[in-house]
């Protein structure tokens, strides 16, 4: 199983990935953690780039888009190598982030073909302010303007592909709640 957790920047995604792996843990479930990009060295080139200034101008972001399904596509040898090892695969973001913030078109779609399909998407929903308050400012998208756009996206994809919306302003134990409460309906676990 692939489970992927998706949302803005600050939305505090990384820390319910880490919150979930635990509990998924301690409940005697193998765990295989990934994100993207990866450490791969596309992985590190893009968080470069992320660093400059453009990193939201048009041609950069055309540019992002190819090394992030780059980036993926390696990846995806070692989720299914975890699954076959019936391990459940819990992503810090997967090629949902490129539709939505590199911008939907159809090509975006087709080099992203070769990305597995998460079996479930919880979405981290926040408003972009208090998002963006919980920054550090380092990256070019973590930019008000730019996350307003991301997040309406992410919504209208949340309804078209049935990602489970979880509500991130709550406080860091609350959401942990939800994401258990999701996670045991889908895995059929007691909490
Ligand atoms: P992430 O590591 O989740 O952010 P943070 O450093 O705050 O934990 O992701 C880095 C940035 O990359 C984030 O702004 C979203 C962006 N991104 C894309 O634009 N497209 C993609 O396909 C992916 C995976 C990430």
């Amino acid at each position: 199983m692939y489970i992927c957790l998706e949302g803005i920047d600050g939305s505090g995604k990384s820390t319910q990935v880490e919150m979930l792996i635990n509990w998924l843990k301690k409940c005697g479930i193998e765990v295989f953690r990934v994100f993207e990009p990866t450490d791969s060295p596309a992985g590190r080139l893009i968080r470069n780039m992320l660093r400059n200034p453009n990193a939201t101008n048009e041609n950069f972001q055309k540019t992002l888009a190819l090394l992030f399904a780059a980036d993926r596509i390696i990846l995806m040898d070692k989720i299914t190598e975890a699954e076959k090892k019936s391990k459940i695969v819990v992503s810090d973001r997967c090629f949902y982030s490129s539709l939505v913030y590199q911008n939907g078109a159809d090509w975006i779609a087709e080099i992203n073909k070769f990305a597995k399909k998460p079996d479930i998407v919880l979405l981290m929903d926040i408003d972009p302010e208090t998002a963006i308050s919980r920054c550090e400012g380092k990256d070019s998208f973590e930019d008000i303007d730019f996350l307003i756009k991301i997040r309406e996206r992410y919504l209208d994809l949340a309804e078209k592909e049935d990602f489970m919306v979880v509500n991130a302003k709550n406080g860091l134990n609350k959401v942990h709640d939800d994401i258990k409460r999701v996670m045991a309906r889908k895995l059929g676990m007691c909490i």
